[in-house]
């Protein structure tokens, strides 16, 4: 049959070829690995995700056989002390989206293994790793390994670039946690003013209430001292209250009248 048509045939061929070729590779959507489908070899259009707490072994066997990622690849709120689990089988990371590599909020992060790595590339005016919030930066400052592995990182990404380019794209840029600190303070500064004003409100008021009572106190004591005198007037007049006032008057002239009291 296919000798009567060669152009069949040939056909034929190329298309079970191609789709030999096809079936090497296998595009998938970024989103974690965990979600991936498995055997995936490229990720595209979205990043590749590392994120929070998964199974090691679940993420070893998804990403295992991807050596190309387009969308750039993010390392977030992990515990892995030795991200390698595509140190030997990524050969190409881009993103012309943004950072290549974003690493952000992990709590262990001491090794990045890319040694495979032959092409990576960021979006042009920006860096090609960010380091947001991640203990990764001091240890990439304290520790050898970690430096090395940064260093390696910057040598792939600056492959092909002409060494005598004036302003090479810039490779790292780091987010520290001192950016919250100023806010910190804040904080602490209006804390301490509330105190202050509190206390000085509380003071007012005390101060307020006192003067306050002792206003009334000397308003009470004027007109008790007025009610005394009244009171005093009173008594003097009704001396001896129940006592006769005959008999009073009389005592008055029996002194009088003694002439022992003389
Ligand atoms: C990546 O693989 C190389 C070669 O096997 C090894 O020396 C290196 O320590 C690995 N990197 C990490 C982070 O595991």
């Amino acid at each position: 049959m296919f000798d009567s048509n060669p152009f069949i045939f040939k056909a034929v061929c190329l298309l079970i070829l191609l789709r030999s070729f096809d079936a090497q590779e296998k595009k998938c959507l970024g989103r974690e690995p965990q979600e991936l489908e498995d055997g995936c070899t490229i990720i595209e259009t979205k990043p590749l995700v590392f994120k929070g707490t998964q199974s090691e072994a679940v993420i070893r066997t998804k990403v295992e056989k991807i050596h190309e990622i387009h969308a750039g690849l993010e390392i977030i709120e992990t515990d892995y002390e030795n991200f390698d689990f595509l140190n030997k089988t990524l050969r190409v990371l881009r993103n012309p989206e943004g950072a290549a590599i974003t690493i952000r909020k992990n709590t262990k992060l001491k090794r990045l293994g890319f040694w495979a790595l032959s092409t990576l590339e960021a979006k042009k005016d920006g860096p090609i790793i960010i380091i947001d919030k991640d203990p990764f930066a001091q240890i990439a400052d304290k520790e050898g390994d970690a430096l090395r592995d940064l260093k390696h990182l910057e040598f792939v990404s600056r492959i092909g670039v002409d060494p005598e380019n004036q302003c090479p794209q810039k490779f790292a840029e780091v987010i520290r946690y001192k950016e919250e600190v100023p806010f910190h303070n804040y904080w602490v500064l209006f804390l301490i003013l509330g105190v202050v004003l509190l206390i000085f409100a509380i003071g007012m008021l005390v101060w307020y209430q006192r003067t306050k009572k002792a206003v009334k106190a000397k308003k009470a004591e004027s007109a008790q001292s007025k009610d005394l005198e009244k009171k005093a007037d009173g008594a003097d007049n009704g001396i001896g209250d129940g006592v006769p006032e005959k008999a009073g008057s009389m005592q008055v002239k029996v002194a009088a009248e003694d002439p022992k009291n003389k």
